[in-house]
């Protein structure tokens, strides 16, 4: 039975365009997958630890091979916990707003304490770095205020550092298998906004239909 987990990063909920894409995309999936299992973390309503002294000194004395104090352990074991949400799904879904060009502070605070050495990456002299979500497929919902295309003020190519960061994050734990659906212009008027969403949602069932 495939696990589908969806990240959810927008704090506006129902409001969202990212969270709508994502949830277009989830139901068409599960039409197809009527077993799959679903879970949520929607990062607004985690109480997300801070990266303190004992989540540091552990991540370091675990770069240095040393043992760990029991507070350090501790502060370790959370973060596995949070990790584990992660390695315990087949298929990410993440619903992702720009902000001020790159992703929410949120999404920024789980990245940060998950992506840790043999929580989510190893490494070795011999292999270098590795990625330990080996097998997984992501789905990623982006929504922008702005128009990004070339020819705008705003092009993707100068001012997202939104897609490229989640894509290279992704990459870097191992999730080889990605794909990406852009809502953008959702503040730009109700008009607009409302086509935008709905042409997204459109590719949103259709990438559903298409995936494996
Ligand atoms: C704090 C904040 C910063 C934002 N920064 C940008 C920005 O830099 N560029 C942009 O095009 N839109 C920006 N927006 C607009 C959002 O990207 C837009 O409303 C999008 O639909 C948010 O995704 P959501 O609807 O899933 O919450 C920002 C919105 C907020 C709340």
């Amino acid at each position: 039975m495939p696990r589908l987990l969806h990240i959810q990063c927008s704090p506006r909920k129902d409001r969202s365009a990212s969270q709508q894409v994502a949830l277009g995309f989830i139901d068409r999936y599960l039409s197809h997958h009527p077993h799959c299992q679903v879970s949520t973390l929607d990062l607004w309503d985690l109480d997300l630890p801070e990266f303190g002294q004992h989540a540091m000194d552990a991540k370091y004395a675990g770069l240095q091979g040393l043992a760990l104090t029991p507070p350090q352990q501790d502060a370790w074991n959370t973060l596995k916990a949070l990790a584990a949400h992660l390695h315990n799904a087949d298929l990410l879904v993440l619903s992702v707003p720009l902000w001020n060009y790159s992703i929410p502070y949120k999404l920024k605070h789980f990245i940060d304490l998950v992506s840790q050495k043999d929580i989510l990456f190893s490494f070795t002299a011999e292999h270098g770095l590795q990625g330990l979500l080996q097998h997984k497929t992501a789905v990623v919902a982006y929504a922008r205020g702005l128009d990004f295309s070339p020819q705008s003020d705003t092009p993707a190519q100068r001012y997202d550092f939104q897609k490229p960061y989640v894509e290279a994050w992704l990459g870097f734990v191992g999730v080889k298998e990605v794909h990406a659906l852009i809502v953008e212009k959702t503040i730009l008027g109700n008009e607009v906004d409302q086509n935008a969403r709905r042409e997204a949602v459109q590719r949103a069932r259709e990438l559903a239909d298409h995936l494996k």
